[in-house]
């Protein structure tokens, strides 16, 4: 196995510490960073939407739990040596850091001891929420509505179904359902498009749960989460933009048997300001210094090249929301292969689908991916709806995306953009403990192709290099 290392490349501190600040600060008082206060200025009521949207979002158990305190304290005694040793010997305060991180897991901002992606309540159950896999954190900071690319749900699964039986605790939904149904084979993706498909199956239009028997030939695949400040600028939602967007299909995730029809009725008030919440994020803004020149050359590349299908970012701002055919993106196409016309519409027509303004009707039968806006790209990587290429300079060189790669735990590469990444020729042969294969990002396998989105092809050199920097700006 031949590895190389990406050049590592210097972090501007001062850039990194004050903008730490700025997005604490901005937490605090429930803003997003980045957007200034002449951008913020909704209504007074939408503004309270928002922040009760995002209280919610922390606090709120929609789900039955998925463990409790002494399951999670255990978790390190499933590890592997010599990370089980290093937490066995360090302090409580220290090891939960440990478990968090390897799962993925961030500090809330405002009270450090907790996890953002889990809500914890007073008996100490910790229940998944939205933000386990939509909200995450670049270079070490926590951006809101950036997706969680650390996310180890199946690693934190199986080790929690370990603990579960040494210390003879029931089984979860979680615990059960992967069972049948993989999780994401690569951190920081999920197959979360076919839970959804597989939890449909057992409700009417209504949400009236009906005895079906289980889909066994569901297309498994995993899936990046989009960056959430892309909602406001969206009319459909998802990689093929083939549902009606509302506040109702964001509902989707809380599909478990012990949620009946009611509790989605109950519930829907809140979920108008989970929207609001999600409506209000603004994107973030590239934190280092940029080359001006280079800037508005690559201003003038994109207007020709690019926009067409991307949309404009200057005024007049334009998202044109374009459908690209499968074949002419040439992306990955298990994801679009993966629902039916049927599932499509089954969930369209459903009580999700029903309340969506009249310009968002979704579509049955897409032809292919939307070209997604670009606002804030710097800080969504790794790209492409499978989370395929990690940086925005390999987006613009096909021929050189890499097919292994692998993340280190929080690193920023500010010169590619995108991930600070590991690269390989192929996957280390020889047996490696699943947790571990996880942290590999392996374009061979089915659905995780990296290929396709041949249009840089068209620019020079000079052209990509200048397209980078103005995609930094946007
Ligand atoms: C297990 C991971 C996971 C969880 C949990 C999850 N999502 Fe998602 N979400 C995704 C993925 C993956 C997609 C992309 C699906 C696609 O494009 O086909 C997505 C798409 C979305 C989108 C569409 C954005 C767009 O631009 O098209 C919204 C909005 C959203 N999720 C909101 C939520 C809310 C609200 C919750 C909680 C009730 C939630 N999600 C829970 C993984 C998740
Ligand atoms: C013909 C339409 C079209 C053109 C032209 C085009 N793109 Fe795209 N682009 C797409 C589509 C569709 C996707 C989504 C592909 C996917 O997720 O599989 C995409 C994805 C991307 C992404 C990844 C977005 C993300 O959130 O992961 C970037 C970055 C990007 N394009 C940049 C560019 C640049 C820069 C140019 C001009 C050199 C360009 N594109 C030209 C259609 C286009």
């Amino acid at each position: 196995m031949k590895a190389f290392r990406v050049e590592r490349n210097l972090l501007c501190h001062c850039f990194q510490s004050r903008w730490m600040v700025v997005a604490l600060g901005v937490w605090a008082c429930g803003l997003p960073p980045a957007a200034t206060a002449a951008e913020v200025k909704p209504a007074e009521e939408q503004r309270t939407a928002a922040d009760r949207g995002w209280q919610m979002l922390r606090s709120r158990a929609y789900l039955p739990p998925d463990f409790d305190q002494a399951v999670f304290d255990s978790l390190w005694t499933t590890w592997n040596e010599p990370l089980r040793r290093l937490a066995e010997q360090a302090p409580v305060e220290e090891r939960r850091k440990m478990t968090m991180q390897r799962y993925g897991l961030t500090s809330d901002p405002v009270d450090r001891s907790r996890s953002l992606q889990y809500v914890v309540d007073a008996n100490g159950n910790w229940t998944m929420s939205c933000l386990a896999c939509h909200q995450g954190q670049v270079n070490g900071q926590v951006i809101p509505g950036v997706p969680n690319t650390n996310y180890a749900l199946e690693t934190l699964t199986e080790e929690v179904r370990l603990v579960k039986v040494q210390q003879r605790k029931p089984f979860g939904h979680m615990d059960m359902g992967s069972l049948f149904l993989p999780l994401g084979s690569t951190n920081g993706t999920t197959n979360a498009v076919m839970f959804g498909v597989a939890l449909m199956r057992h409700r009417d239009r209504d949400l009236n749960i009906i005895a079906r028997t289980p889909r066994f030939d569901l297309i498994h695949h995993d899936m990046d989460a989009p960056a959430w400040w892309h909602y406001a600028r969206r009319t459909n939602l998802y990689a093929d933009a083939f549902a009606p967007k509302g506040h109702r299909m964001l509902m989707q995730f809380l599909l478990v048997k012990e949620n009946g029809p009611e509790k989605f009725r109950e519930w829907e008030e809140e979920f108008r300001d989970v929207e609001a919440w999600i409506e209000s994020i603004k994107p973030p803004r590239w934190p280092w210094a940029v080359d001006s020149v280079l800037v508005e050359k690559g201003r003038g590349v994109f207007a020709a090249h690019c926009a067409t299908c991307h949309g404009r970012y200057e005024s007049p701002k334009d998202y044109p929301e374009k459908i690209v055919a499968i074949d002419e993106v040439g992306t990955d196409r298990v994801r679009f292969d993966s629902l039916s016309v049927r599932e499509r519409r089954d969930l369209s027509e459903s009580w999700f689908g029903k309340s969506a303004s009249s310009d968002s009707k979704g579509t049955a039968n897409p032809i292919g991916y939307v070209a997604p806006p670009l606002d804030g790209i710097w800080a969504s990587s790794p790209y492409f709806h499978n989370g395929s290429v990690p940086t925005l300079w390999h987006v613009l060189h096909p021929a050189e995306r890499p097919v292994v790669w692998q993340r280190t735990p929080t690193g920023y590469d500010p010169v590619r953009v995108g991930l600070e990444v590991v690269l390989f020729e192929g996957m280390p042969t020889g047996k490696i403990p699943a947790a571990e294969r996880r942290a590999f990002f392996n374009t061979t396998k089915p659905g995780k192709g990296a290929a396709g989105h041949d249009f840089p092809d068209a620019l020079d050199e000079e052209e990509k290099k200048a397209v980078l920097e103005y995609l930094k700006t946007l």
